[in-house]
């Protein structure tokens, strides 16, 4: 079959793998020429490593100069009946080729992260193939829903808090900008983005670890977040978002001081605002999303998510003495982003901006071509009218 991308709104319902492939083999190309990383951990688990930041995170972490084994955990769909399957799925795949080529072990453990049954499988792997240890835990979940464990589930909706707010959303489906009026969240959706973007996930899963003796001397933890400029503040930091994250930093700090029995530490770890299958869903983003690649990409700042995790090894989390944080204890990747001179230059486009120019005004191309990208679309050098055999891509496994 040919595969053509598909989109519904901001959600892609088809990805290439191919491109997949190609997006996994450009980013190993980047980290091995870029710093490398010094002094690292050998033995990584990720939560959330099949796209994005938790993705870039292990790309860098077994290529771009630590040669880390890896065991990556992420919830994706195979090609079935109903579909090609998603660009994680592929990426998993190709990812633990390239790492095997590379004589590096990488376990994919396809599956639902808030399970017991996931928990056990990840004790189980770490127990054969890490010799019952890790030394680095990731937690870059993203995700709109948790199971409550009784059949319900908590679901997190991205609301700003107290009023409501006018905003805009960018349909890549139908390259349209569309104004809406985001509603003041409710309690319980308020709650519910606390549960699934907060922290008290990644601090079970450390619990587990520590439970199963799985965390070696040493071992330090990352979870990732987003604070922003004012700008964003109405909808992301003052929001329901915003709330999971300042929660998720209250967890860094409980965590240091549990990880410090092992004379390890926990950051959270405050990145770039980029384009990823989770930050389309955010209203109100977008626009601000435009206006900063295009000022970033002008000034020659710009960076992406494989760009952001080979620095904050090579430069933040390893090889220095100390970890370098902020007053607040926040590990900072978001310092090129909030640059003063950038913030006053996206102040100015976003003044400006609406329906009528924000291809123009803002980097729409760049916007738009990323998210094809984390889908296997977009690359020049594929051919994207070439057939694909579903069958050899059954075959495959993660
Ligand atoms: P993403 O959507 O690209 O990746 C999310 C990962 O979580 C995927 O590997 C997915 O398979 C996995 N996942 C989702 N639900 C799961 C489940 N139930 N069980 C197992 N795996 C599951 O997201 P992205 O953007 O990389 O986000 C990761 C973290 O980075 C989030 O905490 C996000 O808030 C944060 N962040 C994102 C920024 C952005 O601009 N994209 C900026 C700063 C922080």
């Amino acid at each position: 079959m040919i595969i053509t991308p598909i989109i519904n709104g901001v959600v892609a319902r088809s990805a290439h793998p191919e491109g997949c492939k190609q997006s996994i083999d450009s980013q190993i190309e980047y980290v091995k020429n870029a710093k490398q990383i010094k002094t690292p951990p050998k033995r990584v688990l990720i939560l959330g490593a099949s796209s994005g930041f938790g993705l870039a995170a292990r790309i860098a972490l077994t290529f771009g100069g630590a040669n880390c084994d890896t065991i990556g955990v992420s919830f994706e769909k195979g090609p079935s009946q109903k579909g090609i399957g998603t660009a994680g799925w592929y990426n998993n795949i190709f990812f633990k080729q390239r790492a095997q080529q590379a004589g590096r072990r990488a376990i994919n453990i396809v599956g639902d992260a808030f399970s017991q049954d996931t928990r056990d499988q990840v004790i189980e792997a770490i127990e054969t193939y890490f010799e019952g240890e890790v030394e680095l835990v990731i937690y870059s979940l993203a995700t709109g829903v948790r199971p409550k464990g009784n059949g319900e589930f908590w679901k997190s909706a991205i609301r700003p808090v107290g009023q409501s707010l006018d905003g805009s959303i960018i349909d890549l489906e139908h390259d349209r900008w569309i104004d809406t009026v985001m509603p003041a969240a409710t309690e319980n959706e308020i709650e519910g983005t606390l549960k699934v973007m907060g922290g008290e996930d990644w601090e079970s899963w450390i619990d587990t670890l520590i439970n199963a003796e799985a965390v070696a001397q040493g071992c330090k933890t990352i979870a990732f977040s987003y604070m922003g400029p004012e700008v964003t503040h109405p909808i992301y930091l003052d929001g329901t978002l915003g709330r999971a994250k300042i929660d998720l930093h209250q967890t860094s700090h409980f965590l240091n001081i549990e990880m410090a029995n092992f004379g390890g530490s926990a950051y959270a770890t405050v990145c770039k605002a980029l384009v990823t299958k989770a930050s389309v869903f955010i209203p109100g983003l977008s626009p601000y999303l435009l206006a900063l690649y295009k000022v970033m990409k002008e000034k020659g700042t710009h960076e992406d998510c494989i760009a952001q995790m080979q620095r904050l090894f090579s430069d933040k989390l390893y090889g220095n003495e100390n970890v370098p944080v902020d007053a607040e204890r926040l590990l900072r990747m978001d310092d090129l982003e909030l640059d003063a001179d950038v913030q006053s230059q996206v102040a100015d486009i976003l003044k400006d901006m609406d329906h009528s120019n924000f291809k123009t005004l803002g980097d729409y191309e760049g916007f738009k071509s990323d998210f094809l990208k984390l889908n296997g679309f977009s690359y020049d050098n594929i051919d994207y009218l070439a057939k694909t055999d579903i069958t050899r891509l059954k075959k495959l496994v993660p």
